[in-house]
């Protein structure tokens, strides 16, 4: 799929503010600085569109971003980062954990992994609420460019495995590099066969 066009459309801080419209919308959510913004950045082609920091948690509020003018992406804020006060990170906890329930336009959840990283129990924790919540999710692993060529299969495998412990069927993943824009057909293909799905 090719994208031509993508805008920002608006930045809400609860899910009753986010866009009116029936279109389908994909969500990006992870760790605070997992590489969310960047990712959506390069599959869209688009430097500085969704805003990115070396520093954590820089999204603060739910972004939507229409492509093509037919569905949207959505960058959300990260969550776990310890250095938030507890008030605010409830606040923010809040705000996502209600936009994935609520949005019945949310066709998609993808939960970034950083690929460098043995499985953690705030992301397990977050995975298996999605699964229980019955939201289609998949997995994105990031930051490849990080790891040796050869590590990265094997790192992207073990954290399957350990999700296979608890899961029974699993949902699909993709290994990316915001860097070297790798993954970016595949997910863009995966969004495609969904939308393209709905619309039979
Ligand atoms: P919050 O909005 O704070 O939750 O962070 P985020 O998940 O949106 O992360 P963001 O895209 O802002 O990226 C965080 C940092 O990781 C930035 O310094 C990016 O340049 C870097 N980064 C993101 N993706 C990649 C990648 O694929 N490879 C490398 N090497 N760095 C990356
Ligand atoms: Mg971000």
């Amino acid at each position: 799929m090719e994208i031509k066009k993508s805008e920002f459309t608006i930045s809400s801080p609860t899910v009753q503010m986010c866009p009116k419209d029936n279109k389908a919308e994909y969500a990006f959510i992870g760790r605070s600085n997992v590489g969310k913004s960047s990712l959506i950045n390069m599959l869209c082609n688009h430097k500085g569109l969704a805003k990115t920091s070396a520093t954590p948690g820089k999204t603060l509020l739910i972004n939507h971003f229409i492509i093509n003018n037919e569905w949207y992406l959505v960058d959300l804020p990260g969550y776990g980062f310890a250095k938030r006060s507890k008030v605010m990170q409830k606040k923010l906890e809040q705000m996502i954990s209600s936009y994935i329930l609520m949005r019945e336009q949310l066709v998609n959840v993808f939960v970034l992994i950083d690929i460098r990283h043995d499985p953690q129990a705030i992301d397990m924790e977050f995975i298996n609420w999605l699964g229980e919540s019955n939201i289609p999710f998949s997995i994105v692993f990031t930051k490849a460019d990080k790891l040796a060529v050869t590590k990265v299969k094997p790192a992207a495998e073990k954290y399957m495995d350990k999700l296979r412990e608890t899961w029974e069927e699993l949902p699909p993943y993709f290994i990316t590099s915001s860097e070297k824009k790798t993954g970016r057909e595949e997910i863009l293909d995966y969004i495609d066969g969904i939308n393209k799905q709905m619309k039979e």
